[in-house]
């Protein structure tokens, strides 16, 4: 087992290159089932949910390489061909894995993928991706814990969704591309990591319009072509570096990204009082704390609005900024997970129900934490940047599923970061 050793108190400075975007790659990988020929992916970011998908996929039959360094080829079964199985001990891993139902049904007309579990931040449903499978005319039932499938064919359909979910989003997209005849999605979710799965369909061959407002409209087509595609920056990834420079007092500039996907992030840090640049070419946003961070209020909702993978993250940041800062979670049921890690650095937050209340400023003290999840592991090392003397953080499983290199970016940028080998005790 490894843990994080940090020494808290030397502000961020330099440049960082955020790596391809996790919730990006993930569905964009699923959608390579569907593609006849070989599919390229550029940019796609060196992480364990990565390497977990791959094993999904070569269970499914689709043969992957890298040829460079973030240069993912793959080539999946000719359509009617290849398992339809995907297996429990891996779904159990990432529930990322669902994504594979939608686009199963679509080229193999079957599918059987574990149900997945809930997970720490919440009991994560399906109920949304199966509805809008079944009004594409799946036949879904549940037995032993897997989702079984099959679809002779599917047919178009209009669908609402209850609540703009990522996921069956991209499940019902995927499906629906190769779908016969027209499907809406109503209430469908905008985020960027949709548009990207919808270009990247788009490029393939399917007729999609929409993606990135509620309302997309899928006319399905015949089979979907090789392509080569390029996975849009990770917005979580610079976030997190942002939030890194503010919170270490700091000036960092963050590469390889996506304004229009930073901004709400871009308007609390400047709330807070930081000083937030955009480079000519748009494609970098420098962050430099001028001072007192001032509290403000966060309120996570679907895209646009601030994005719930950055609460952990700001609840760290809210504890060095002057004042009460109030952080309502309103897309997952339980995720301050990390709350009681970050008082065990001297944080002054009350959590209840989906609302935090941050007091601040308050000094943070080192100490040993546990990552509790993805992003409140972020949150803890954040912490542990700002604090006086040495934090170390286990249970790095966690942060290696959606941070490419974190120790050896957050050097690079002047911080006192070590990746140690907890010897068994
Ligand atoms: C995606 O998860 C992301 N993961 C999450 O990132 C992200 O937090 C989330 O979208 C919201 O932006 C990937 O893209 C791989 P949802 P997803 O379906 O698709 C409820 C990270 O840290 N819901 O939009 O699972 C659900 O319970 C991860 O990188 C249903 O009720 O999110 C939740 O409360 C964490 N029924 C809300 O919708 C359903 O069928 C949002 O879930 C589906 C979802």
């Amino acid at each position: 087992m490894e843990k994080l050793v940090i020494t808290g108190g030397h502000p961020l400075a330099g440049r960082v290159r955020v790596a391809g975007a996790k919730n990006a790659v993930l569905p964009l990988m699923a959608a390579a089932l569907m593609v006849e020929g070989e599919t390229v992916l550029e940019d796609v970011p060196a992480l364990e949910d990565v390497s977990t998908m791959l094993q999904v996929l070569a269970h499914l039959g689709t043969e992957t390489h890298y040829g460079a360094p973030g240069r993912l080829h793959l080539t999946s079964p000719a359509k009617g061909e290849g398992e339809v199985a995907a297996p429990y001990d891996v779904v159990r891993r990432m529930r990322a894995s669902f994504l594979v139902l939608g686009p199963l049904l679509a080229c193999r007309g079957r599918a059987e993928v574990p149900l997945p579990g809930g997970c720490a931040i919440g009991g994560r449903p399906v109920d949304l991706h199966l509805k809008g499978l079944a009004a594409l005319g799946a036949e879904v039932s549940l037995t032993q814990g897997m989702i079984r499938a099959r679809a002779k064919r599917l047919t178009g359909a209009h669908i609402y969704l209850d609540f703009p979910s990522v996921g069956a989003t991209e499940n019902i997209l995927m499906a629906a591309s190769l779908a016969h005849g027209e499907t809406v999605i109503e209430n469908a979710a905008s985020e960027p990591e949709v548009v990207d799965l919808a270009n990247f369909l788009c490029a393939a061959g399917a007729r999609i319009r929409g993606a990135g407002t509620g309302v997309i409209r899928v006319n399905g087509v015949s089979g979907l072509r090789g392509l080569r595609h390029t996975v849009i920056p990770d917005r979580i990834e610079a976030g997190t570096f942002m939030a890194a420079a503010a919170i270490t007092g700091g000036s960092v500039t963050v590469e390889n990204i996506v304004y229009e996907h930073l901004k709400p992030v871009a308007a609390k840090l400047t709330e807070m009082g930081c000083a937030v640049e955009l480079s000519d070419a748009g494609d970098a946003i420098r962050v430099t704390a001028t001072g007192t961070l001032k509290a403000t209020d966060v309120k996570t909702l679907p895209y646009p609005g601030f994005p719930t993978d950055m609460q952990s993250p700001f609840l760290a940041l809210l504890t060095q900024a002057r004042g009460t800062g109030v952080v309502t979670e309103t897309v997952f049921e339980n995720r301050f997970l990390a709350v009681p890690e970050l008082k065990r650095l001297g944080a002054n937050i009350r959590a209840e129900g989906r609302t935090a209340v941050v007091e601040g400023r308050t000094p943070l003290a080192g100490a040993e934490v546990t990552a509790p999840d993805l992003r409140g592991g972020a949150a803890l090392v954040l912490a542990g940047l700002a604090a006086e003397g040495e934090t170390s953080v286990t249970r790095l499983e966690h942060l290696d599923r959606g941070y490419e290199r974190l120790a050896e970016k957050l050097v690079g940028l002047g911080a006192q970061v070590k990746r140690v080998n907890v010897t068994n005790v």
